[in-house]
């Protein structure tokens, strides 16, 4: 089998983050307990990737404390770090050294891509001759968000623009690219694009322009961090769609699970219904609870009298007496719960950008 290195991009200052990554990178955001950039290095590893360089930016303490060597993986990981955001094509200049005269996927942080890659590294290896990059497109409802390709008959890209106004399909690219060599000459010779970065868009174009192949396959199953609540929500429904039941934790004999819920190790259930899909994070305890579809509960948070579904707890958050939360995102050691003092009023402390809808 031909030795595809890896590129995986786990840089950007957090300045297109929501508030619930003030204190963390977006790439380590959990959906259905595990940050997005796992799936990453699963999905990298399984394709019979083993060398990885990963490209870190200012929240690079955090993801190489997550990460580590990449062993846990069964991958070898290199860190190089990038002083600046200065794009896609930029991040693989800096890569030059690592990636030496191998072929290599290259492997945005925040996309997710449900079935993995393994066929697409595999049609890549098998390229034809003439073949220098392959690509991946998705259908998807806002392309203007995204690099946007024109396709050829044969289903060769004929032309790439990046985030255009007026979208020529609705193929986006996926943050998943295969490269040969040939493309250290194509970021080198780009220039930085209206945003003030080297785009890999344009890269690929040059390419194409002069006179390369470069082949595209189209996925399902294609989910990007876009910074928002809901866009986490739908990413976490659609990694639960998938999960298999599995109780590693206590659950009481007044308690119900109905379909497929992980109850990790060390959490407790009591006197309480769960309604998968679903994941109950380790350590965790629910008393008198319902927990509906959808619903990642991070570790050690304790949930009481509390009604949830389709939303995404993040660790050592606790909700007490709250009849019912849907569609909610909230972050590490939040607290939400039923006031008992005297005025019984709403009462709020709220970060910066938070969001809060009162029934
Ligand atoms: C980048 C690429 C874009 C691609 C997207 C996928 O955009 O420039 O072509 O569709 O990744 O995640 P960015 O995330 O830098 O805005």
């Amino acid at each position: 089998m031909t030795t595809l290195k890896g590129l995986v991009l786990a840089g950007g200052t957090g300045t297109r983050l929501r508030p619930i990554t003030h204190t963390s990178a977006k790439q380590l955001v959990p959906l259905a307990n595990k940050p997005i950039l796992f799936y990453a290095l699963e999905s990298l590893a399984e394709a019979g990737v083993v060398e990885v360089g990963m490209i870190v930016g200012e929240t690079r303490k955090e993801v190489m404390a997550a990460v580590g060597d990449g062993s846990d993986f069964g991958l070898k990981v290199t860190y190089i770090p990038q002083e600046q955001p200065l794009g896609l094509a930029h991040c693989v200049m800096i890569a030059k050294e690592f990636l030496g005269d191998s072929p290599f996927v290259m492997f945005l942080g925040d996309n997710l891509i449900k079935d993995g890659i393994v066929e697409f590294a595999n049609s890549f290896r098998e390229r034809e001759p003439g073949v220098c990059a392959e690509i991946l497109l998705a259908r998807v409802p806002d392309p203007h968000r995204f690099g946007v390709a024109i396709l050829d008959d044969d289903g060769h890209v004929k032309g790439l623009v990046e985030k255009p106004k007026v979208p020529p399909s609705d193929l986006a690219l996926v943050g998943v690219y295969f490269f040969d060599t040939s493309v250290h000459k194509a970021v080198e010779s780009i220039m930085p694009s209206a945003r003030g970065e080297l785009e890999i868009t344009d890269a690929i174009q040059y390419l194409i322009d002069s006179g390369a192949r470069v082949s595209s396959k189209q996925i399902s199953g294609y989910w990007k961090d876009l910074g928002q609540p809901e866009a986490l929500l739908e990413g976490n429904r659609l990694v639960l769609e998938d999960i298999e039941a599995n109780t590693m934790g206590v659950v009481d004999e007044l308690s119900v699970v109905e379909g497929r819920v992980i109850i990790e190790k060390g959490a407790t259930i009591l006197r309480s219904r769960l309604r998968g899909p679903a994941i109950i994070g380790r350590g965790s305890v629910l008393k008198d609870c319902f927990i509906g579809p959808f619903t990642s509960i991070g570790e050690d948070c304790l949930i009481e009298a509390t009604e949830i579904e389709n939303s995404i707890l993040l660790a050592g958050t606790t909700v007490d007496g709250i009849q019912s939360l849907e569609g909610s995102v909230l972050g590490k050691q939040v607290t939400v719960r039923r006031r008992q003092a005297r005025p019984i009023a709403n009462r709020l402390v709220v970060g910066d950008h938070s969001i809060v809808e009162i029934a």
